[in-house]
């Protein structure tokens, strides 16, 4: 560990003792102490005591302006007005019905509106959400296997947990990649039937079709991968992928847990004008609240309203997550909050990109929608080994940094990025840009440090 980063990690021990505290109390219950893996780090991950509009406070009561945004869940921020006022409407009236209501279709309808979709079903995670996708598509198709691509996260069932980080040594060539099962537990059948191709590349897709004819139930991606910080789709890829799909009998599935709140009023298909055949939400649409849906065309959907295909859940559609889901539509994702939220993304990412020159960092600024990412390489990533060259010493000294300065700046681990809420102020966007500003010259200065240490 090179020394700044030991300073800041110093620094974030001292001002977060509570966090220590709880962390080591919960580690006697909870595996790595915490409720997801996503959430454990060295040392210790901050506990959070509150969050309030664009901010968050730690136990220790230090305040944090908050980019993380619960993993990007929180596009509307935290406790917005319009959720607040639909939730605590809906308390009263019954947490739980496990029969229909009028909330279904209205929010079906707002879905309809916005994704190329004409039917919807819904559950509480992005899990539920691509598990049933897949499942949907294997029953049109009546085939078994779907390709996915290295490093793409689609949530923790047995089809999508494959090849999500798998190890250099192990993951063969990229147009071929190998196919990593993401943990024990995965029977190697189930990893047999995800074949895995590489992002940008529709030639390793190509190859997976031919390898397997009239096998391939579904092709299921980000439109732009998102837990490899953010990975853009190159030009004519996702258009590219619409034609392999269609030529091969297969469906194309796009996961926009990420992207469909968040990158515009009519998620990736709009932002892209691609039609997919089944569209994946969660995160955002739920306004903090646990929400997700799935949707695709009559006929796809209608595998479920002939029984052919099994879709359930106790606590699909609670009427609380509907009451915050329908006011995250109507009142908080309009069309004035992409503006709003576009213009924020824009500062910020620009504010990034001139102290990045500023400060002759080797870095790239990457960001579409709301979200954002500073990598640590000269380049952008086009697929997941490009983003296994990052430097993520680097970057810890940069979430460190930025959190002991009051700026929870994304999410931490360094395949995640930052989330701008309709909460959020140019006031907030300045305070950041100016945190990094301070942080910026001290990085570079790491940066040839480890430079030459590499080059020794
Ligand atoms: C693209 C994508 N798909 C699916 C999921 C799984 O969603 P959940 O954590 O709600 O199960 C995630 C979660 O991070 C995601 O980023």
């Amino acid at each position: 560990m090179h020394d700044s980063l030991a300073r800041e990690i110093a620094t974030y021990e001292k001002r977060t003792p509570r966090s220590k505290q709880a962390h080591v109390r919960a580690l006697g219950r909870l595996p790595l102490g915490v409720a997801s893996n996503y959430r454990a780090y060295e040392p210790y991950p901050l506990f959070v005591r509150e969050g309030k509009g664009g901010h968050l406070w730690d136990v220790d009561g230090n305040q944090y302006l908050d980019f993380g945004l619960s993993f990007g869940a929180l596009m509307a921020g935290h406790s917005h007005p319009a959720v607040v006022r639909a939730v605590e409407s809906r308390l009263r009236g019954g947490t739980a019905y496990g029969m229909p209501h009028d909330m279904e279709w209205e929010l079906a309808e707002e879905i309809c509106k916005r994704y190329p979709v004409e039917m919807v079903r819904f559950g509480s995670s992005g899990t539920e959400a691509t598990m049933h996708a897949v499942r949907l598509a294997r029953a049109a198709t009546r085939r078994d296997r779907i390709i996915k691509f290295e490093g793409a996260y689609h949530g923790l069932h047995d089809a999508a947990l494959v090849s999500v980080k798998p190890h250099l040594e192990e993951i063969g060539g990229t147009e071929e990649p190998t196919p990593v099962p993401g943990g024990a537990g995965i029977p190697p059948a189930h990893v047999a039937n995800t074949l895995v191709a590489s992002f940008n590349n529709l030639r390793s897709v190509e190859r997976q079709f031919q390898k397997h004819p009239e096998e391939v139930a579904a092709v299921i991606l980000e439109p732009i991968m998102m837990n490899v910080g953010m990975c853009m789709p190159e030009e004519g890829f996702l258009a590219g992928l619409r034609e392999l799909t269609g030529k091969h009998g297969a469906l194309l599935i796009f996961d926009e847990v990420k992207t469909g709140a968040k990158l515009a009023w009519g998620g990736a298909c709009e932002y892209f004008g691609v039609r997919p055949d089944i569209v994946c939400l969660a995160k955002s649409i739920g306004g903090g609240l646990p929400l997700s849906a799935f949707g695709a065309a009559r006929p796809v959907m209608e595998l479920i309203g002939q029984h052919k295909v099994f879709h359930g859940g106790t606590y699909n559609t609670n009427p609380v997550s509907m009451a915050a889901g329908l006011a995250t539509f109507r009142e908080v994702l309009t069309r004035e909050a992409y503006q709003h939220v576009d213009r924020l993304n824009k500062k910020l990412l620009g504010g990034y990109q001139h102290a990045v020159e500023r400060a002759g960092l080797k870095a790239c600024v990457v960001g579409a929608g709301a979200n954002g990412v500073i990598l640590f390489r000269a380049t952008p990533v086009r697929n997941y080994r490009d983003w296994l060259e990052v430097d993520t010493e680097l970057w810890r000294h940069y979430w460190f940094a930025m959190i002991n300065r009051g700026v929870l700046a994304q999410p931490y681990w360094w395949d995640e990025q930052w989330t701008i809420c309709v909460q959020h102020t140019e006031a907030d966007i300045e305070r950041h840009i100016a945190v990094f500003e301070e942080v910026a010259p001290a990085l570079a200065q790491a940066q040839k440090e480890r430079e030459q240490v590499a080059v020794r």
